[in-house]
């Protein structure tokens, strides 16, 4: 039996099933565990099953002597440094594929709700300012026959241009693997939708350049990673109109605190990284952590490994 630290309640069964084969400590509260805390419990533990909000770098790691299994409930992975688990034998686990149609589910309504003004429409009805049905009410822009621009062509990626497609938009990509240049296809998107991983390379990808080169009626929709975007170029978009409006649910810092500029610029819609959230995919991650937990304690390779760790004698 190993000692598993899990840093935030998930939901379903699955803590259920590693609870039946190991010791588990459960952080409870709704925030993350601070860092002194996240150090301390990780120093005890065999397993850790982590959030994204939890930074396992190499100092949680050296920490850590008895640590051999990391299962992030998450298919981005870049809050643990991969290169120093692999170093010490630590095998590191991601969901990948649960989450897909959810996430482009989500990418998709932000940029329908963006394009349609659905969160100024409903406002202005709770306000009572309803007054009559207006020729030139809340003019939004059409979605069907625009030009979807999709950054990044892995599978969330590639699920929400087949959304786009079946939308009668016109769908064009960039991927490191190929695509249209990035420039050519800012400067001919209606709707631009980012879903490149965080890395060194594209971190920063969308700053002031990339938001002049869009059309003053574009739409950016982001529910990726925040750090993909520059967040002060962004504010000076929308503020300045070099774009139409964006669209996100991931952003940089993250949390935004509630003063932050952003907030108060037009044209934003916005919502509290929620792509993966519903229930069904939500526990399918969860069993997918534990599954990754449970393998790589009994000695096989996680089912969702993300590096080659040799199996235990
Ligand atoms: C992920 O999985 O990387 C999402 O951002 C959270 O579900």
């Amino acid at each position: 039996m190993a000692r598993c630290f899990v840093t935030r309640r998930i939901p379903g069964g699955a803590l259920d099933r590693l609870a039946a084969e190991h010791e588990v400590d459960l952080w409870e509260d709704r925030l993350p565990p601070p860092r002194e805390e996240l150090i301390a419990h990780a120093s005890q533990a065999e397993g850790l099953l982590t959030q994204l909000t939890d930074r396992i770098d190499p100092e949680v790691i050296a920490a850590s002597p008895r640590l051999r299994a990391i299962a992030n409930y998450a298919v981005g992975y870049e809050n643990i440094d991969v290169d120093e688990a692999t170093a010490r034998g630590i095998a590191v686990g991601n969901t990948p594929g649960v989450l897909t149609e959810t996430t482009a589910d989500l990418a998709f309504a932000l940029l329908l709700a963006a394009a349609r003004r659905l969160v100024e429409a409903d406002r202005q009805v709770r306000r009572g300012d309803w007054v009559t049905w207006e020729p030139e009410g809340l003019l939004g822009r059409d979605v069907h026959g625009g030009t979807l621009g999709i950054v990044g062509f892995g599978r969330i990626g590639k699920a929400v241009a087949s959304r786009g497609e079946g939308f009668g938009m016109s769908v064009l990509h960039n991927s490191r693997s190929g695509g249209l240049p990035l420039r050519e296809l800012l400067e001919r998107s209606d709707f631009v939708s980012l879903h490149a991983p965080l890395t060194p390379e594209t971190r920063g990808l969308i700053g002031e350049d990339e938001l002049r080169l869009m059309k003053p009626t574009a739409i950016l929709v982001n529910t990726a990673r925040g750090q993909l975007v520059h967040t002060d170029a962004l504010t000076r978009a929308l503020r300045e109109g070099w774009i139409g409006g964006a669209a996100l649910d991931v952003t940089d810092p993250e949390p935004l605190p509630a003063d932050h500029p952003l907030l108060a610029a037009p044209n934003l819609t916005i919502t509290p990284h929620i792509g993966s959230d519903t229930a069904p995919t939500r526990e399918a991650m969860a069993d997918m952590a534990v599954d990754n937990l449970l393998a790589s304690l009994a000695g096989r390779p996680m089912p969702n490994g993300v590096n080659a760790i040799p199996r235990s004698p």
